[in-house]
Order: structure tokens, then C-alpha cells, then sequence
């Protein structure tokens, strides 16, 4: 099947004079977890938002499912699970006792879903606390609960992960991974925080100013993270002039008065070594270094990295 779950293309937003999202088009696939990487501001819940058609598309198509949403909404939505916004639950109820709520709101027909959803996010069932006594991390738990109480094929979860301590940043991680390998649930995740999306994502989306930079599989974008030297000297500037004069395009970065990166992998280090230090640059240290996904962002945003 190579339909995709949620395809966009061109997808773009504008408020007045603000374009939100430009041009974006993003692929999810069924069974794997596509992370969508941007800083505040880069566009990420306005995507969410018009794919789950909870504000206009100002150009550009969405399908879901294979389908444009527009007119298909009664269809599509109980085939979703979202948390775009906190949803409002009711703090002088239980978590157990909201989710009801909102099951039969949905009219939920499996008499089990409370129970079963909050059994996947490690919450109790039936216990006496009340939603307003429950910490940021209970309260995210129970958020995605409610988002998979209906068992849709699709979750769509913005930034599910802000502000949770390191070990439920790791259940959480847990369960999404088994919801998406073991029962093969698309999930188009947000977050600015790129460690995050490198541990959990199979797919990545890069917004960056309200574009897509990137998108690939993290395996790809692993494999093709470049290989760089790097060069520790007395004068990166001087050394730049050197690099200029005897290699003429040799693409090269600096990074500090004493750091430098020469991507050009053909160049010989020894051959390097000893120009720097013949027209009189100290060389402290050169090596060969792999990129990090840090790094690779830090280039393709022109410096400034996403995270
Ligand atoms: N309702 C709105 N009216 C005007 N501008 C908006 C609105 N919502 C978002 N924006 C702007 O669109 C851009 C993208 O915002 P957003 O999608 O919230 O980014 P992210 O979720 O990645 O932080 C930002 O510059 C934001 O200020
Ligand atoms: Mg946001």
C-alpha cells in the first residue's frame, strides 16, 4: 500500500500579512511516526490545524486517508486522535471520570475504551484523584489517552511531550512506538526539540521559518550526514585565506577564531597540515569527524539550527 495517511501539498496559511505555513507538503505513512522539527513559530500546530481542518487552508491540498477532508469530515474524524490544545478537562472530576465524559460525548461504542486507553498511558483506572491534583506529566497522559480512546488509525499530537520529566518522555516514547509498530498507527508528532524526534521518529519533517526544509526518513537523513575535518588553529581567518588561495572552492566552515570544518573530503590532511603551518598557522589538532543531525540542521538553516 503506498497510500499515504496524510499527504499535503503546498500546503500554505496566511493571517493578514503573517504566512503561517508556506508551501509545505508532508508525507505520513500508516505504522510509522513522522516528527514534525521546528522552533516556536515555525509553522508546526498551524499544519495540525488545517489537516485536522480546525482552521481554512488558505491554498494548497490535504488528503487523509487517501481523501481530500472537505466534505468528508463525518467520515475521516473518528478515524483520528488528536491533541492540538489542551483539551478541557474537568478538574473537580477524575481522570477516569472525564474520559467517560468525553466517550460518550464521541459516542465511543467499546465499553472498555476508557480503561483500555488509560492502561496504554500507565494511568490507574477508577482511582479517586481528581484531574485538577494531577501533575503536567498525568495530565499529558491522560490528554493522549483521550486521543486514543476511540482506537483511530491516525494521531495527530502537538508537542505531547513539553514539559514531562525524563522518564515519562520515555514511556511516553514507549507506547507511541508500539502503537505504531504493533498496531500500526500512523502518528504525526511535533516538536522542537530535535533529540527527541531523533529517538522517536521513523519519518522527519523539518519547518524551519514556516517552510519545509526537509523531509526524509531518519535513517536516510542519518546516512547522509557528511563526513568533515576538522581543523583546530591559531587564526581560522588566516587559515581561510590559505584554504583560498591553494584550493581555490574548497567548501569549508568557520566556526570560531580557532575552529574550522573543511567538508571537501578529496583534501589531504597532512597536505593541509603542513600549508597552515608553513604560512605560519599554529595547527593545535585535525581530524575526521562525522556530522551530527545537529550539525546538518545548523547548515541547512544557515547557521542557526532548529533546536
Ligand atoms: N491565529 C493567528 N494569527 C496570526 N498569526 C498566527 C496565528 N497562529 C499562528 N500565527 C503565526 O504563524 C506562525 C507559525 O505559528 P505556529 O504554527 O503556532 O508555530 P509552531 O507551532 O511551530 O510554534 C508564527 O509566526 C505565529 O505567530
Ligand atoms: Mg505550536
Amino acid at each position: 500500500m503506498d497510500e499515504y495517511v496524510i499527504e499535503t501539498e503546498q500546503l500554505t496559511k496566511v493571517y493578514g500579512e503573517q504566512t503561517a505555513v508556506d508551501a509545505v507538503s508532508i508525507h505520513v505513512k500508516k505504522g510509522r511516526i513522522y516528527g514534525l522539527l521546528g522552533r516556536n513559530g515555525a509553522g508546526k500546530t498551524t499544519i495540525m490545524k488545517m489537516v485536522l481542518g480546525l482552521t481554512s487552508v488558505t491554498s494548497g491540498q490535504i488528503k487523509v486517508f487517501g481523501k481530500k477532508m472537505k466534505g468528508q469530515e463525518k467520515k475521516i474524524y473518528p478515524r483520528i486522535g488528536a491533541i492540538i490544545e489542551t483539551p478541557g478537562f474537568y478538574p473537580n472530576l477524575t481522570g477516569t471520570e472525564n474520559l467517560e465524559i468525553f466517550a460518550k460525548l464521541r459516542g465511543t461504542s467499546c465499553p472498555d475504551a476508557v480503561k483500555n486507553a488509560l492502561e496504554v498511558v500507565g494511568l490507574p483506572y477508577r482511582d479517586k484523584k481528581l484531574f485538577s491534583k494531577y501533575s503536567l506529566g498525568m495530565k499529558q497522559r491522560l490528554g493522549i489517552a483521550n486521543a486514543i480512546m476511540h482506537d483511530p488509525e491516525l494521531l495527530i499530537l502537538d508537542e505531547p511531550i513539553n514539559g514531562l520529566d525524563p522518564i515519562g518522555i520515555a514511556e511516553i516514547r514507549n507506547f507511541l512506538q508500539d502503537l505504531s509498530k504493533e498496531r500500526g498507527k500512523a502518528i504525526l508528532i511535533s516538536s522542537h526539540i530535535l533529540s527527541e524526534i531523533d529517538l522517536l521518529a521513523d519519518d522527519i519533517g523539518v519547518i524551519h521559518n514556516v517552510r519545509l526544509l526537509e523531509e526524509s526518513s531518519m535513517e536516510g537523513l542519518r546516512r547522509k550526514n557528511q563526513k568533515y575535518i576538522m581543523f583546530r588553529v591559531s587564526s581560522t581567518a588566516t587559515a581561510a585565506q590559505i584554504l583560498e588561495q591553494k584550493y581555490g572552492t574548497v567548501k569549508y566552515r568557520i566556526e570560531d577564531d580557532n575552529a574550522m570544518r573543511i567538508y571537501d573530503m578529496s583534501v589531504d590532511i597532512s597536505v593541509v597540515n603542513e600549508i597552515f603551518i608553513t604560512n605560519g598557522v599554529g595547527v593545535y589538532e585535525s581530524r575526521v569527524c562525522d556530522e551530527s543531525l545537529e550539525d546538518y540542521f545548523k547548515e541547512i538553516t544557515g547557521g542557526v539550527g532548529i533546536a
